[in-house]
């Protein structure tokens, strides 16, 4: 048990996969898993474990931001011994070709800032996916007929941004996407010799400001979760 996740060691699986939204975990727990238990509520932010394929997995939220997922990210890795983690979530496209439910596998994640940044003082960090769980995930995308996109990503600090010229900067440097949490996953990866991976589905836009209706979210989320779990397992 840690401050906040209020499971026992044995509760939770090697494996993880990481919603942003506590509800999302949720429902992915009810959706493609068998026996799933909720082992936690702390915070509201559910932890559910059951079977995939005879697998046990962990579904936990994150949170949105870097430190939030920086809490959870480092109580899996410490304190629950957690060797694969997987996010999976939703972010902005950032290219013309990426479009509107498209999923993005993040080989990369460039940041302002993120909660480690104080550790790496001068260096510029560059934080990146495993290449194992990323290789399988794109097979596993194209052999499900989904519209995938390798490459990197920026993760903000920001939802509400207000800075253009830097949007304008990722995009001319072949930024895919945008999103919030990837970055500091990576690194703590990293740091503990984990496996880490960003499956993402872009659920708006910021070249055409579209956005995907919420009707429409749980099919794409669905898609994401199938490619995760085939990936930690391949
Ligand atoms: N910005 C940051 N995070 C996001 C976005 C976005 O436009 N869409 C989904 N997550």
């Amino acid at each position: 048990m840690t401050i906040h996740i209020g499971a026992d060691k044995k509760d939770i699986a090697d494996v993880v996969l990481m919603p942003g939204d506590p509800y999302r975990a949720k429902w992915a727990a009810e959706t493609f898993l068998t026996d799933a238990k909720c082992v936690h509520k702390v915070r509201g932010m559910f932890g559910f474990t059951g079977l995939w394929n005879g697998n046990r997995v962990t579904i936990q939220g994150s949170g949105m931001g870097m430190p939030s997922m920086s809490i959870y990210a480092n109580e899996l890795i410490r304190d629950f011994d957690v060797q694969t983690l997987i996010r999976v979530g939703s972010c902005g496209g950032m290219q013309d070709r990426v479009k509107i439910r498209d999923v993005i596998l993040a080989m990369t994640a460039s940041a302002v800032a993120t909660p480690s940044s104080t550790i790496f003082k001068e260096l510029n960090f560059a934080p990146c996916g495993d290449y194992g769980l990323l290789a399988a995930a794109a097979e596993k995308a194209k052999l499900m007929g989904v519209d995938v996109h390798v490459g990197g990503i920026y993760s903000s600090d920001t939802f509400y941004d207000e800075r253009p010229d830097l949007n304008k900067e990722m995009q001319r440097h072949g930024i895919l996407g945008v999103e919030m949490e990837a970055a500091e996953l990576y690194i703590l990866a990293a740091r503990y010799g984990r496996r880490a991976l960003s499956v993402l589905t872009v659920s708006d836009h910021l070249l055409t400001g579209e956005a995907l209706p919420a009707d429409q979210r749980e099919r794409s989320f669905g898609d994401m979760i199938e490619i995760a779990l085939t990936a930690a397992f391949s």
